[in-house]
């Protein structure tokens, strides 16, 4: 019968023979899948394992941290953090299309994560053979199913390795379903904030500032939605809602009053969801009163915010996410 303890036995085994006595990496999103799927590989081939954590600077307020302590922590995981939040806003200064920031974060990150690939490959080897994906059963099945090779390119050809390196993949949750992945994950002592963390999209805050990217303005954007998301779990609503992106309207300004004066600031949305798979959405019928906890909190709190406003559109017509 299925079990997490038979199917972390299972994988653990699997592994090992996959895996031999070659060394493995795995790219660390801050999200359940690959946490999990490190967590796995760690228990089969502890320090055989690397992982890497690109730092985009685009995360939400304690989530880098999380990845950085809480994981390694509860894993005892070798971890390579890669500082990148110069590189990501150097490249994301000046635009505001949002489909440009999608292909810039992107690309950006495909570089500095082969970067380091090519780096543990110097550092250790080239027993280096495997990486480690989070694929989960509903991915290979919207995909036409396949294993397959990744392959990543020396632009620059770094201590004479071949131009061409490829790693065979392993994908301890390639037979699972998101939450017995979450099951396995809590079985395998991750944290909880990261077993039960709601979708968050892989370029980050980056496309949930309408308008250019800055330091200043992600700063403004985490406090807004760190507010919002400890104000959700206070009311016990996480499990209710599929998702809450905060959005900074950063090109818009509106009057406002505070204290002994005229403000000019920003607008904060608030984009509460349900969903059952993030393709169709609904606006979430929130409590009144916890809106208003939030919508106090954030324009006191927050420096140059002075408008919380409501998203109350479903999907279709509105995306959840505003880029
Ligand atoms: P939309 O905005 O298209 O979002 O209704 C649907 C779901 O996908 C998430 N999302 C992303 N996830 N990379 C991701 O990993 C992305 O580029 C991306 N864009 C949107 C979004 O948060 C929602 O859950």
């Amino acid at each position: 019968s299925w079990t997490t303890g038979n199917v972390i036995e299972e994988q653990v085994a699997a592994i090992r023979a996959q895996v031999g006595d070659k060394r493995a990496i795995c790219g660390l999103s801050g999200g359940v899948d690959s946490a999990v799927a490190a967590a796995l590989v760690q228990k089969a081939i502890g320090s055989q394992l690397t992982c890497v954590y690109v730092d985009h600077g685009l995360m939400r307020k304690n989530e880098t941290e999380q990845v950085e302590k809480d994981f390694v922590a509860a894993t005892g995981a070798n971890l390579k953090v890669v500082d990148a939040q110069e590189r990501f806003l150097d490249a994301l200064a000046g635009v505001s299309d949002p489909e440009t920031k999608r292909k810039i974060i992107g690309r950006e990150f495909i570089r500095v994560f082969e970067q380091a690939q090519l780096e543990i490959l110097q550092e250790e080897g080239p027993e280096v053979a495997f990486l480690v994906q989070g694929t989960l059963y509903p991915d290979i099945v919207e995909s036409g199913g396949g294993t397959g090779t990744a392959n990543i390119k020396s632009h620059h050809n770094v201590g004479g390795l071949p131009d061409d390196i490829e790693f065979e993949l392993v994908e301890p949750l390639r037979q699972l379903f998101k939450d017995e992945v979450r099951m396995v994950g809590q079985e395998l002592g991750l944290p909880e904030e990261i077993v039960q963390r709601q979708p968050f999209p892989g370029p980050g805050l980056g496309i949930r500032i309408v308008g250019e990217v800055t330091k200043e303005r992600l700063d403004l954007l985490r406090e807004a939605d760190a507010i919002a998301r400890e104000e959700l779990t206070a009311a016990g609503l996480d499990r209710d809602i599929w998702q809450c992106p905060v959005v900074l309207l950063a090109d818009v300004r509106s009057v406002g009053v505070q204290g002994d004066g005229r403000t000019y600031g920003h607008p904060i949305v608030l984009r509460p969801v349900s969903s059952e798979d993030a393709m169709t959405a609904d606006w979430s019928r929130l409590p009144y009163d916890v809106l208003a906890r939030i919508s106090t909190r954030i324009t006191n709190e927050v420096a140059d915010v002075n408008r919380v406003v409501l998203d109350v559109t479903s999907k279709p017509p509105g995306t959840i996410e505003w880029e």
